[in-house]
């Protein structure tokens, strides 16, 4: 159990790129922090420093608050679970498990050996498995072999890059429960690469974006979804992702490319100054005016749909309009630091499936024009981030993670009560 601290971290490789670019961040002991970021922006970097695979070429790295930058890797007492699980094909999965155990000399003895493995093997529910080679394995098996040998470590911290990469989508989905309720149950200080948005939203505490080595934001998911700082924060985190309209300010009221909203309050003087803006708004915060679903103060608007999606659960409608040439060359950079397919003018909404909208045909659309946000087009800056409501969602995830491992820490307790009993 320990604390991660990285102050002002930076990382130079031989080219004199910076892969990572100034980076700090305070990791609790016991957190799950994930560090999320298109293709490139530093994150295995980040993670490889963290264990000490790569040098640290300035800044500080503190575990437990003792600065660890110069010690090894094995000196560090910390777990990496890789991507492509580096088992020992010789080894059985037992031996594969007690591998670091057998490496420390002398330590421990084969009894201890024995037991350890095997609350290992229970916890992953791999204990029929112990005699099996890895090749034998599925790959969520041989996933889990991986995991083992970090659990019996006793490692300070687990560092995990991209672990579920390589897995089909229904076992990353169990793999992803299973790391999650592992991580609670022993409650040990979690950093987890992954460009996966679902394992980044459920699995973290808190979610680190990165951006070309740049740390943009570090907050829980739903603070980063709710109340992003910029917007690539904006554009990365939410699938379908954001839309991001022109709009024209002239006083309090807002021209967007499908009518005129009224802004009120301290997003107005946010953006009274101001010429021209650029409006996100989450494609679920759309509805079909004609499901009759009620929205005080909302902006009400026709359009023809051009493609409709039906999924069952959902139902995807998009819009075509015009683009503002201004905030055109914003948002192409934009889709291409995030690995976009080129930007298109085009809404588009998640409504209830039982939305009748067609293709081709006129829809009537309502939205809550206070769920919107408003971004300064040159710096990308939110201007209508709301500080007191992020404040107040980052307590309360800070409360229930507290609670959580409360909870799972009550759980161990009564389970070894009954275990001696
Ligand atoms: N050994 C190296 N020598 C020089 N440059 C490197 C080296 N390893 C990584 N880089 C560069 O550092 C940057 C960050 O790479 P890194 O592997 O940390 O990215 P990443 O976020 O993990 O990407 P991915 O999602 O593709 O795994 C990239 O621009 C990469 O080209
Ligand atoms: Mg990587």
């Amino acid at each position: 159990m320990s604390t991660i601290q990285l102050k002002n971290i930076v990382k130079k490789y031989g080219d004199g790129y910076p892969a990572v670019n100034d980076v700090s961040l305070d990791i609790a002991d016991g957190e799950f922090m994930i560090l999320v970021g298109p293709s490139g922006c530093g994150k295995s970097t980040l993670l490889r420093m963290i264990v000490g695979l790569e040098d640290i070429t300035s800044g500080d790295l503190l575990i437990d608050g003792k600065k660890v930058n110069q010690l090894a890797p094995r000196e560090r007492n910390l777990a990496m679970v890789f991507q492509n699980y580096a088992l020992y094909p010789h080894l059985s999965v037992f031996e594969n498990i007690a591998f670091p155990l057998r490496l420390a000399k002398g330590r421990m003895s084969d009894a201890e050996i024995k037991t350890k493995v095997n609350q290992a093997a229970d916890m992953l529910e791999l204990r029929e498995h112990l005699e099996r080679k890895p090749a034998n394995l599925s790959g969520g098996q041989r996933q889990r072999v991986a995991m083992g040998r970090a659990i019996v470590r006793d490692a300070d911290a687990f560092l995990f890059d991209e672990p579920l990469s390589n897995l089909d989508a229904k076992l990353r989905g169990q793999m992803r429960t299973e790391i999650s309720k592992m991580q609670r149950r022993l409650g040990i200080t979690t950093v987890y690469v992954t460009h996966d948005q679902t394992e980044a939203m459920t699995l973290g505490d808190r979610v680190a974006v990165l951006k070309k080595g740049v740390l943009q934001q570090c907050a829980s998911p739903r603070e980063l979804y709710e109340q992003p700082v910029n917007l690539f924060v904006a554009g990365f985190i939410g699938s379908p992702p954001m839309n991001f309209l022109p709009a024209t300010v002239t006083g309090d009221r807002l021209h967007l490319p499908f009518g005129e909203v009224e802004i009120h309050g301290p997003k107005a003087d946010a953006i009274r100054q101001r010429q021209t803006v650029i409006a996100g708004i989450r494609p679920e915060y759309f509805k079909d005016a004609e499901l009759g679903e009620e929205i005080d103060n909302g902006m009400e608007f026709r359009a023809v749909v051009d493609q409709t999606e039906w999924l069952g659960n959902d139902l995807y409608a998009y819009i075509p309009y015009e683009m503002d040439p201004s905030v055109q060359r914003t948002l192409d950079e934009l889709d291409k630091e995030l690995d976009g397919e080129g930007v298109r003018p085009q809404l588009v909404v998640n409504l209830d499936s039982r939305s009748l909208v067609s293709e081709g045909e006129e829809a009537h659309l309502v939205f809550d024009p206070s769920l919107m946000h408003v971004f300064d087009p040159e710096t990308g800056e939110c201007l209508t981030r709301d500080e007191d409501r992020a404040a107040q969602i980052a307590r309360r995830s800070e409360d229930e993670r507290r609670r959580a491992l409360e909870r799972a820490k009550a759980r161990d307790a009564r389970e070894q009560v009954r275990e001696s009993a």
